[in-house]
């Protein structure tokens, strides 16, 4: 029997609190605990998913760190952890430092490290899934990480600067790596909804624009199918809105035009996901993923929904 196609996934996401971090332990947990080999690595200095997963992230100068396995050949077997939530982890270890080192290095070849050094070696072999957790500003982590692992998921929350972090995210990052690479966004996703979508709400502002605005479209296609020429970036001739939105929205969050005019009528009464649910929270302070803070928590299924999205490279529409 064929093993999974292995596969490198970065939360590139160029905008702090969306949910990143949350998601990076969630998708960990639920694909290791269907039995894949997961990595899951901290690559933001601030270490939020290591404070999550119980790892000390202060400076420590006598541990072996990310640095030395990128720069100083060290077998990246000595950083990894063992949490135990069906994933292994490397926790953010004198992140800052080692971005300048790797900001003094040369330029191209210094994006290349994290594929060399780590992906290279561990992806199918030691694992099939790697996933990375990244800082919400362009450093030189998050460049290796999107060459190291050029599958995104993008997670956005229903406020005013959403879309600007897609944004600044299209024009700054997708549109740049893809000029070198093939990048793929293997899924964009709302996370912390709360509210009714049949009312002029937040909820509403951010569904309404990632299911039916072509500039949302164009920003995900940046580089691709699409062009950012002026203040916006365009689909090219002939692109189609709706199969660029049904490629890049899980189903759990994709609501067609159909369905726009039947919530309006009240015909329809979609909770979309993924929700805001206290757990995350409550899991966070136990130290542990969702996944093992509690099996039952309703907002699994939608990461079910993205395992299957990583195990499959992508939506199948
Ligand atoms: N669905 C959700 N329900 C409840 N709380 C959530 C949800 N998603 C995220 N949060 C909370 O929002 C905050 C930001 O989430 P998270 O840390 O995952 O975002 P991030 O993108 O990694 O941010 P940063 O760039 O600061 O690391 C956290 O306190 C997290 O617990
Ligand atoms: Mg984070």
């Amino acid at each position: 029997m064929n093993g999974p196609t292995p596969r490198a996934v970065s939360f590139a996401m160029l905008k702090g609190g969306f949910g990143k971090s949350i998601c990076a332990n969630t998708l960990g947990g639920v694909l290791g605990n269907r039995g894949h080999n997961v990595l899951v690595a901290d690559l933001d200095p601030a270490g939020h998913l290591s404070t999550g997963l119980g790892y000390y992230t202060r400076e420590d100068e006598d541990k072996a760190d990310l640095g030395d396995v990128l720069l100083n050949e060290t077998d990246p077997q000595q950083i990894i952890k063992h949490p135990g939530y069906g994933f292994d982890f490397v926790p953010a270890l004198n992140l800052e430092r080692v971005n300048d080192d790797l900001a003094r290095d040369d330029v191209f070849a210094s994006d290349m490290k994290l594929k060399n050094e780590l992906v290279d070696p561990l992806l199918g072999n030691d694992y099939d899934y790697i996933l990375f957790d990244v800082p919400g500003s362009r450093n030189k982590l998050v460049n290796n990480a999107v060459v190291g692992a050029p599958n995104a998921i993008l997670p956005l929350m229903p406020a005013p600067e959403a879309l600007n972090g897609l944004r600044e995210t299209s024009k700054k990052l997708v549109m740049d790596i893809r000029q070198a690479f093939d990048f793929e966004i293997l899924a964009t996703i709302p996370n912390n909804l709360s509210q009714r979508i049949d009312q002029r709400t937040k909820d509403r502002n951010l569904l309404e624009a990632m299911n039916t605005d072509p500039t949302f479209a164009a920003y995900l296609e940046a580089g691709r199918r699409a062009d950012w020429t002026g203040s916006q970036p365009e689909l090219h001739d002939g692109v189609d809105v709706e199969t660029v939105l049904d490629e890049h929205i899980p189903p759990f969050a994709r609501i067609t035009p159909d369905q726009w005019e039947q919530i309006d009528n009240g015909d329809l009464h979609l909770k979309p996901g993924i929700r805001h649910s206290g757990e995350f929270g409550d899991a966070y302070e136990e130290r542990q993923p969702l996944t093992a803070y509690n099996p039952e928590n309703a907002q699994l299924a939608h990461f079910e929904t993205l395992a299957d999205i990583v195990e499959n490279g992508g939506i199948q529409a």
